[in-house]
């Protein structure tokens, strides 16, 4: 379970970095080129939002069976870089970051003109990929 899960979540992590990452791009090229908000711009958003949402899931089971989650949390783990972003820094982040894609899907969902559509997606994703990338653990992924 524990083993499947870790596997399930690196790979995972590829997806919702792409995926975000390529909707981003995709809000500022259209933002700049002054293109219309399609079809194919709201799947791009999707689909970074969906990636987003799986990892999330997944991420909360992963946290509560890994050995260095949860049942990390207190004690030394706090005095230890490695520990700490494992049991607080790197969830903690990437709760945040999962958020504000959310917002920013639907915000965009919500405008009515196509520049706030393509802005709240280009800012919210953007946002939340800078802190979703500033907790990655870089030492042992990809
Ligand atoms: C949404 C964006 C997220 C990304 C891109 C991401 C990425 C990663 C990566 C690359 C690893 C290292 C995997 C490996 O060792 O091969 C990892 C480990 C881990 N992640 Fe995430 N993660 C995300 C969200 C979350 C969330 C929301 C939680 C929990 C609330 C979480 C909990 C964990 C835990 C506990 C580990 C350590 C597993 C272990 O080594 O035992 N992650 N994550
Ligand atoms: C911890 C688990 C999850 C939480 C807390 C969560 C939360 C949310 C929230 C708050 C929204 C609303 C965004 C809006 O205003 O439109 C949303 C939308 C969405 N979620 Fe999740 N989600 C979770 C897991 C998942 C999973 C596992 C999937 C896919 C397999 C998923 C797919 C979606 C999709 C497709 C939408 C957008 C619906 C639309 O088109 O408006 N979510 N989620």
């Amino acid at each position: 379970m524990y083993t499947g899960l870790k596997h399930f979540h690196s790979y995972v992590a590829y997806l919702v970095l792409l995926l975000v990452a390529f909707a981003v791009v995709h809000a500022v090229l259209s933002l700049s080129g002054k293109r219309p908000f399609t079809a194919q711009s709201r799947k791009y958003a999707l689909f970074g939002l969906i990636a987003a949402h799986v990892q999330l899931l997944f991420g909360l089971l992963l946290y509560f069976v890994s050995p260095a989650g949860f049942s990390n949390l207190g004690g030394g783990a706090m005095g230890d870089a490695v520990q700490r972003l494992y049991a607080l820094e790197h969830p903690l982040m990437m709760v945040i970051g999962v958020t504000l894609v959310t917002i920013g899907f639907s915000r965009a969902k919500r405008a009515t003109e196509d520049v706030r559509k393509f802005k709240a997606i280009a800012w919210y994703y953007g946002i939340g990929l800078v802190l979703m990338l500033s907790r990655v653990p870089w030492q042992v992924w990809p």
